[in-house]
């Protein structure tokens, strides 16, 4: 197995393992919704590979929507803790069933603001799928539901994840160099 990429990155999960690991959660996401609705929710744009995998690993009858938060970076790799709104919902999500699906659950910023609005529209359950989580970073207490892997503390890209924007098309999650500016 290449633990380095074409371009000399180091892989930290690799295309296959992401793909089975992704698989298992739908399965678990199936089984927990089992003959009910659900909305997935994609927070942009980080989690557009995942969720597009995870959908298609889910048989519950399921329908899309994305929001985009930004939050006040000082630098590209901290963020200061503001969150704001930048893509509200499209559709009402009072009385369904939520899933929040994000690449990554560092902080716990992102999705403790996202948590507290959706809860105001009063949905039917409320769930969040993180394919990555960072449990040595939180400053909110926040679990998601569903954790495709638990990573220490590393700055990664691929699969939807970025550094200043670019690497999100990197197919396996590669560790960011760490003398990168
Ligand atoms: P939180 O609000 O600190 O939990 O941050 C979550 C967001 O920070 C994620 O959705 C990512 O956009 C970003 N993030 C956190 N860690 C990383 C990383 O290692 N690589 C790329 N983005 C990250
Ligand atoms: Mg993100």
């Amino acid at each position: 197995m290449a633990t380095k990429t074409a371009q000399g990155l180091e892989i930290l999960l690799t295309r296959d393992q992401i793909a089975e690991r992704v698989c298992q959660m739908g399965e678990q996401i199936t089984a927990d919704l089992a003959g009910e609705k659900l909305v997935m929710v994609g927070v942009l744009k980080g989690a557009a590979p995942f969720l597009s995998d995870l959908a298609r690993s889910i048989t519950v009858d399921a329908t899309f929507d994305f929001v985009a938060v930004k939050s006040y970076a000082k630098g590209s790799r901290t963020s200061s803790g503001a969150v704001k709104l930048i893509k509200d919902l499209d559709e009402p999500i009072e009385g369904k069933n939520v899933l929040i699906v994000e690449d990554i659950l560092d902080t716990g910023l992102t999705l403790t603001y996202l948590r507290k609005i959706f809860l105001q529209h009063h949905p039917k359950s409320l769930r969040i799928a993180a394919l990555l989580d960072k449990p040595s970073r939180r400053v909110e207490q926040i679990e998601a539901d569903y954790v495709g892997f638990s990573i220490p503390n590393l700055f990664v890209i691929g699969y939807g994840m970025d550094y200043s924007e670019r690497y999100r098309n990197l197919p396996d999650i590669c560790l960011m160099p760490p003398d990168t500016p």
